[in-house]
């Protein structure tokens, strides 16, 4: 696949075949990954993968109730009140695979960094009709200690990036984007 095809073709895809993606595809889409640019080649990640459903739905669940627990602090969700309120709602929509990005707290630039890397699993994943979503929902629950505690993460490390991998039955049209700003085009 054309890169440039890629990158416009590439939407968030929430409903995925039956078809099992492997846990060695997951590891090579992060060796993909790894190949993003970072701040003085820290490359400050690691990572968590999760191919359970019923672990999925445990930790979409938890997820959901935190939110709602907190809803009034978290202006940005009061939107989806509803949907974290519906006990059919999941908020990896039911996907098989997740994986998350922690980035290296004690670097600089671990955002950037963990960012460049997800963006390069998710298309490196749709040229191989894998789709993604990025999950930010879940982020402060891949933060949490019992989270940390039960899959290993060291303090230091923040989630950075949630995708839900699947592969694909069909893709979705891609979406009109904004004119983009240029603020200033200098002397
Ligand atoms: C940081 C971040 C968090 C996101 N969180 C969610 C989420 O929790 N649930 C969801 O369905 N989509 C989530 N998305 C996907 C966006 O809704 C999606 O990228 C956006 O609507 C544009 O659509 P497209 O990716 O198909 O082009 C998230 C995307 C980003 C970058």
């Amino acid at each position: 696949m054309e890169v440039l095809d890629c990158i416009q073709g590439r939407r968030s895809v929430r409903k995925f075949s039956d078809k099992k993606v492997e846990y060695n595809t997951i590891v090579d889409l992060i060796k993909i990954g790894t190949y993003a640019p970072t701040a003085q080649m820290r490359e400050p990640w690691g990572f968590v993968i999760i191919q359970d459903k019923e672990e999925m739905k445990r930790l979409s669940d938890m997820a959901k109730i935190d939110i709602l627990n907190r809803i009034d602090e978290l202006p940005q969700f009061k939107n989806y009140e509803k949907f974290f309120s519906d006990p059919n709602f999941n908020i990896f929509y039911e996907a098989e695979n997740l994986l998350v990005v922690y980035g290296d707290t004690t670097t600089r630039w671990y955002k950037e960094d963990c960012s460049a890397l997800a963006e390069n699993i998710i298309l490196a994943a749709f040229s191989q009709n894998i789709g993604t979503c990025w999950i930010g929902f879940s982020k402060d629950l891949f933060d949490s200690k019992e989270f940390k505690e039960k899959y290993n993460i060291p303090d230091s490390y923040e989630s950075v990036s949630t995708l839900i991998l699947g592969y694909m039955n069909f893709v979705p049209n891609p979406p009109k984007r904004r004119e983009p700003i240029i603020f200033s085009r200098g002397k």
